[in-house]
This record gives structure tokens, sequence and C-alpha cells, in this order.
């Protein structure tokens, strides 16, 4: 039987979790792919760390453009993680002709462009499944199973940590602060949580999910962006009275020759399927032309989920060597010559529903003042909700579908009304109305 010989970049989380996965089911992994895939040689930062690894010590080496570029691996992964030295890294792999897969969201959301065209030079490919939605099968599905249907839109929650505070200010009514701390004490969430709070982690996802959704190349600083660290227990309360479940999602939909790619806090139906994807779970809702509706939910996080994509990769440069097929690099038509003319669609032509909280004043006239804000901006009106009386009055509103850019300026015209004291939250309300 063939042999597979493997460079691999980095063995934390997640390069350790592939490497004990080919050990302990390297039998049967070598009946499916045909060959024996074997770790020949492991760079990583620190040559005195634990490992727990089955791997003898003399693979190791800091050496990481030794590892991509020397003769003796045919394949390269990189687990490192990070644009750079990811990035070169990877470049020298495709130098050498070696095909690479990797799990590197943050880089591919930056520079797929530029690795895609790369590994077509090389005549090489470049798989990377493990990139979105750890062990769940997304990429796969969306570039082979469903190539054949039109997607209309995708709705994602591709962020553990972030789905997990959500879970826990829903469920337990806990303040953001607190959840956030809890998770960061079980692991969830990193010492600093910034990419995953603000949904950087989230957009590189939509970004690479968008392309190939769509044929359009996104990239991550295409992707609008709000995170959840505005959100309070008061919205999560509202939300759950009046039948929504708030998540971050990363939204893509397309409309005639126009893409919208985003990602915020959404209040969604609490009958939709992702209302029921709870604490650190992943999950893309999307609906094809022809195929409606399908859920892809899992792991979306964590060693061994993700390295059963790393893995699965593997698998399948093995499949294609052994068949001397032509890599699959070259159907990624988004950035291929001849690629689909399609434009980004900004925010502020969005047409969606929105949930706006305020605090008045309960004086006579306010709700008729507050009612023209809204119709004068063309926001139709279809659902009202008083709580508290007085000074200390807080008002609900959820709106028919109306463009972002109608709200906004609603918004700005509700500010300026005397008896409104502040609008202290606007949400986007999905999968509610068609
Ligand atoms: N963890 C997950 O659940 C998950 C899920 C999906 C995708 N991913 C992606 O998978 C990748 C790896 O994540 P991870 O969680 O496994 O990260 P990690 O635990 O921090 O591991 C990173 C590894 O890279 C090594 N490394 C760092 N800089 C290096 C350098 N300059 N040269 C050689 N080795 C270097 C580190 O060496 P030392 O061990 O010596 O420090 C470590 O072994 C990232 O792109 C991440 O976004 C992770």
């Amino acid at each position: 039987m063939d042999t597979l010989r493997v460079g691999l970049l980095g063995c934390g989380n997640v390069g350790a979790a592939v490497v004990r996965m080919l050990h302990d089911n390297a039998d049967d992994i070598a009946r499916r792919s045909g060959a024996h895939i074997d770790i020949v040689r492991v760079a990583v930062r620190d040559l005195s760390k634990e490992r727990h690894v089955p791997l003898d010590p003399d693979m190791f080496t800091t050496d990481a453009r030794g590892v991509a570029g020397e003769a003796w691996a045919d394949v390269v992964v990189e687990l490192i993680g990070g644009i750079e030295p990811a990035r070169s890294l990877i470049l020298e792999a495709f130098a050498a002709g070696k095909s690479v897969v990797t799990a590197n969201k943050e880089l591919l959301a930056t520079s797929a462009g530029e690795l895609f065209e790369a590994a077509v030079r090389a005549g090489v490919d470049l798989l990377y499944e493990a990139s979105v939605g750890g062990g769940i099968p997304l990429i796969r599905p969306l570039r082979e199973s469903l190539a054949g249907d039109r997607i209309l839109r995708f709705m994602g929650i591709v962020n553990g940590t972030t789905n997990y505070i959500l879970t826990r200010m829903a469920e337990e009514g806990m303040s953001l602060e607190a959840a956030l701390t809890e998770a960061q004490a079980l692991g969830y969430a990193e010492a600093d949580p910034t990419a995953d709070v603000e949904g950087h982690d989230a957009a590189a996802k939509a970004a690479i999910l968008a392309t190939i959704a769509f044929d359009l190349p996104v990239a991550s600083s295409d992707v609008y962006r709000e995170g959840i660290s505005r959100l309070t227990p008061d919205d999560v309360a509202y939300a759950r009275g009046l039948g929504y479940s708030i998540k971050l999602l990363a939204i893509a939909e397309a409309d005639g020759d126009t893409v919208s790619v985003r990602v915020h806090p959404a209040m969604i139906p609490k009958d939709h399927p992702l209302a029921s994807v709870r604490e650190s779970f992943n999950a893309v809702y999307l609906e094809g032309e022809r195929l409606g509706p399908l859920m892809l939910y899992g792991r979306g996080a964590g060693g061994d989920p993700t390295a059963t994509s790393v893995v699965g990769d593997l698998i399948e440069l093995a499949r294609n060597r052994a068949a001397g097929s032509l890599p699959s690099v070259i159907h990624h038509t988004a950035h291929a010559p001849g690629a689909r003319e399609r434009r980004l669609r900004p925010i502020e032509e969005l047409e969606t529903q929105y949930y706006v909280l305020m605090e008045v004043a309960d004086r006579p006239g306010v709700l008729a003042a507050i009612a023209t804000a809204f119709a004068t901006n063309d926001v139709s009106i279809k659902s009202v909700r008083q709580e508290g009386h007085g000074e200390q009055a807080q008002l609900v509103m959820i709106t028919h579908r109306a463009s972002e850019r109608a709200l906004r300026a609603c918004v700005d015209d509700l500010a300026g009304i005397d008896s409104v004291k502040s609008v202290r939250s606007v949400l986007r309300v999905e999968a509610a109305e068609p």
C-alpha cells in the first residue's frame, strides 16, 4: 500500500488530536483512503512541552520552514493558526509541490485569493474543511453535494463561545459579563475574548462560507460585523417574552446579482431550528432553491471534532493522489477567471425586521410622536409593548420588514423626541416574516 507522508505544522489542540486520530484509526483510514497516512515530521514552537501523542520525540523540530519545504513529506498540514508565519509556510509548501490541509480561518478569510492562485500555479491542492464549524462538514457539502443547486441564503451559528454565553443569558438570566467569566473558566472562551465576542471569528467564517456558496470572493473585511457586547439581560428577556431567541448569526444571502454578508446578534423565532442550538454547539441552516432547507449541526470546535475534518481532508488527498486526479482547488470558481459577476450589497440596502427598545417618559402624546417617526420613515410597526409607567417606561417595538437605511433614519428621529430618553437597543429580527 502507498504511504502519504505528512509534515505537521503545529501540535496544539487540533494538531495533537490529528496525530492521535491517525494513530488510533490507522487501519480503517488506510483501508478507506488506500494509503497509510503517516506523520513524518512535526514543527512546534517549544520542544520541551509535554505532548501526549504517540510519536517519537525525534520527529519534533522548531524548523517549521524545513517541514514545509523539505522533500520527505508529500503533504503539509498547517495547524499553527494566525496569518504569519502560517501564510509564508503554506506558500513554501506549494512551491515545494505539496498540497496543504489547514484549519486556519483567519488566514483563509484574508488571503484566500492569493493562496488558491498559488496552489493552482503549483498544481497542488488546498483543503480547509476544519476552518469553519470544526467537526461539522460544511465546505465539502457546499462544494460538492450542493454544487448543482443555487444557494439562496445561509444563517449560521458559527462561534461556540458566544452561543454558550447567549444560552446562559437566556436560560439563567445571567449578565453577559458573568456568562463570559463562566465560559472562560470552562475553557470555552479565551483570556482575551475580543475575536469571539466582537464577531471577528464569525466574520472570518462567514467570508469563507459565502465565498463558496455564492461564487464571490469575500474577505473578513467585506463582512458587516457587530458583536454581542452591547446586549443586555433586558434584550434577552424581552426577546424571550416575545417568542424569540437571540443568536449571533453569520448570514449571507443572494438577491439578484448582489450578495449581503453580515454577522450580528439577531432575534429568531423560538421554533426556528437554529433557536434550539444551545451552549457551544454550532449549526448552519441554509436554503437551496431546489433543495429547500438544510441544517448541519454539531461540535464547532475542540481538538477531536476538528481533527475529524482535518483527517477527512487528508483522506481526500490520498484518494486523489491514487486516482491521479487534478487538485480540487481548481473548482474554486469564486477565484477563477470567468467567475459570475456579483457585487456585495452594503448593509444600508438590507431589508429585514427590527426590534427597537426605548426608554420613554409615559406622557400624553408620546406614542403618537413615536408612531409618526416610524411612519414618516416608511417603517411599519408590527407590535408594541409597554413595560412600566411614568418616567420609567420602556417601549418595545417590532417592525415589519423595512430597509436598514429607513430604520436608521427612524432611530435618529426617535432620539430627537422629547419624551424618548434613549433608544437602548436595536436588533435585527430574522426568519420571522417572508
Ligand atoms: N481549537 C479548536 O477548537 C479549533 C477549531 C477549528 C479550527 N481551529 C484552528 O486550528 C488551528 C490550530 O488551533 P489550535 O487550537 O490547535 O492552536 P494551539 O493549541 O494554540 O496550537 C498551535 C500550535 O502551533 C505551534 N506553533 C505556533 N507558532 C509556531 C511557529 N512559529 N512554528 C512552529 N510551530 C508553531 C504551537 O507550538 P507549541 O505547542 O510549542 O506552543 C502549537 O503546537 C488554528 O488555525 C485555529 O483557528 C481550531
